[in-house]
């Protein structure tokens, strides 16, 4: 069974957090949100991505993304470690809610466990997960980070920039693309679509095949 993947529906899982209860469908509601996990509380890598996610929140927010941690241990030592977190981050606010998940039900549940990871009492651990999860609450991208390695908040926007770029016009982003850069269309999309949708039309690149299927424009 690989989990919960791309095209799933995040579970509607009922959740405890340092905001309280919440539902997983009602808190992504209309918008996207992006679910991501940390082997646990107190620890050198999460301290530093919480908090750069803590910095990048606004961002986030401004693309109608909400942002929901992770971490195994209970809620009161999340709240514990938030103050760690805003320290070593400049005084940045965790805004965003942390689950608790100390019986690990909800790393199951959502595809979140690092099988070579465990913790002092040797339980199943969390990896580096993240879920960004779309509007129609399905799983539209999933990474899966090794607890060495700490994620990239940059790399994070620049997929959900990618992701609500291609659901709002019929293209794609090409290798290193970064937003502002050209994109290129569907291969769904024909040539005489391509003028009515794109005003700035757009240019086929030319290669041995003549097939003409790498064709970019700016959106
Ligand atoms: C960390 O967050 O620094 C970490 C957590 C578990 C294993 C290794 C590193």
């Amino acid at each position: 069974m690989p989990g919960l993947t791309i095209g799933d529906t995040l579970p509607n899982l009922e959740v405890e957090t340092t905001h309280g209860k919440l539902k997983l469908h009602d808190y992504v509601a209309d918008g996207y949100a992006i679910i991501f996990s940390h082997p646990g509380d107190f620890t050198p890598v999460c301290t530093t991505e919480l908090g750069m996610m803590a910095v990048y929140a606004d961002k986030f927010a401004e693309r109608g993304v909400k942002l929901l941690g992770l971490s195994c241990d209970d809620v009161q030592s999340h709240k514990e470690w938030i103050k760690d977190i805003e320290a070593y981050n400049n005084g940045h606010k965790v805004n965003y809610p942390i689950v608790a998940d100390p019986k690990r039900e909800i790393i199951s549940e959502l595809n979140m466990v690092d099988p070579d990871e465990k913790d002092s009492s040797g339980n199943q651990a969390p990896s580096r997960a993240l879920h960004i999860v779309g509007p129609d609450k399905k799983i539209k991208l999933s990474f899966l980070y090794p607890a060495s390695t700490g994620r990239n908040i940059d790399e994070v926007m620049r997929v959900l920039d990618s992701l609500q770029k291609a659901s709002k016009h019929k293209v794609a982003t090409p290798a290193n693309w970064k937003p502002g850069e050209d994109v290129v269309i569907s291969p769904s999309v024909s040539d005489e679509e391509a003028n009515r949708m794109f005003d700035k039309g757009f240019k086929t690149c030319q290669l041995p095949s003549n097939k003409g299927y790498l064709r970019f424009t700016n959106v």
